[in-house]
């Protein structure tokens, strides 16, 4: 029977725990639940940080204060009558535990403690044209995709159905598109998207044939360009790419696709 007590004691416990963490993001506003009880009537509220229990909103006799430390300055409002704290603007500083200790009009008293994270929004990946070469009909194109950020999943979405993505990411955030297009095709759209377990962030490029046009900085290309082949060669060994390019070097490059094309 204690013992069951004790299970369900530390269960509650548990399950408070878990609701006091809040997330935002970096320039966001987050507002703070003061969980205080809805039939209260507040006659004073305290928040506060650090383990100093540095005042940083307080609501006492009808007046309040948000001006207590210059860290949250014009960034915070209290709701006198929830008790709430929203935050604006948001900074990973604000990263931390805020303690609230409430009263209300007949003397009943409560506190809480909330863990607030501040996370980094995901960047848009970065889309580079690596090369591509004009073909009979045609143009090879090789699209390299970057994330600034870490531990994301790149993957690459389009219209075009010919398209081969390696999706392995042997330097970090990166993946490759190799695709050929028609001369006849308008205008393809390929998007990349980083994404991690909370959220993605996409760019896209529209690209045709003519747009294929060498990248301005031939010298530093180069390397680049070789990477990326040897990469995506890499990636592909193995697999039906040596076969492709050497029905593509034989001149016999996708008789479909050359038949499609008036
Ligand atoms: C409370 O703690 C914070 C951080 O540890 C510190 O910056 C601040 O000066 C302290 N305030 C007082 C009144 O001691
Ligand atoms: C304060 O909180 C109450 C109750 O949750 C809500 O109805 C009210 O809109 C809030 N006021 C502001 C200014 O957010
Ligand atoms: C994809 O390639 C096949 C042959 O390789 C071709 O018949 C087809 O038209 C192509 N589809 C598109 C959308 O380019
Ligand atoms: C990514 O975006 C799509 C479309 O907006 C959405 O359906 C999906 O849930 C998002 N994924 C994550 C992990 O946020």
């Amino acid at each position: 029977m204690k013992l069951q007590i004790l299970l369900t004691l530390i269960l509650q416990v548990a399950l408070a725990e878990s609701l006091r963490e809040r997330y935002g993001y970096f320039g966001d506003t987050i507002t703070l639940p003061s969980e205080a009880d809805k039939t209260w009537t507040i006659a004073s509220v305290v928040w506060s940080i650090f383990s100093n229990n540095t005042w940083i909103a307080t609501f006492n006799k009808g007046v309040k204060n948000e001006q207590w430390t210059s860290r949250y300055k014009g960034r915070i409002s209290l709701n006198t009558s929830s008790g709430d704290l929203t935050i604006r603007n948001l900074t990973t500083e604000d990263n931390m535990e805020y303690t609230v200790d409430l009263l209300n009009t007949v003397g009943q008293n409560s506190a809480d403690k909330i863990k607030l994270t501040v996370r980094q929004r995901l960047q848009k990946p970065t889309i580079e044209t690596v090369t591509s070469s004009s073909v009979k009909g045609g143009c090879w194109l090789f699209l390299r995709c970057l994330s600034a950020d870490k531990d994301v999943n790149l993957s690459w979405q389009s219209e075009h159905s010919n398209v081969t993505v390696n999706t392995g990411q042997p330097d970090g955030n990166t993946s490759v598109l190799f695709t050929f297009l028609k001369t006849t095709q308008n205008c393809v759209n390929f998007t990349c998207t980083s994404s991690n377990k909370n959220e993605n962030a996409s760019s896209d490029i529209t690209l045709k044939c003519d747009d294929q046009k060498p990248t301005p900085h031939p010298d530093s290309v180069q390397p680049r360009e070789r990477n990326a082949v040897a990469f995506f060669l890499g990636g592909m060994l193995g697999g039906g790419l040596i076969a492709i390019l050497l029905y593509f070097f034989g001149g016999k490059l996708f008789p479909s696709v050359e038949n499609n094309v008036v």
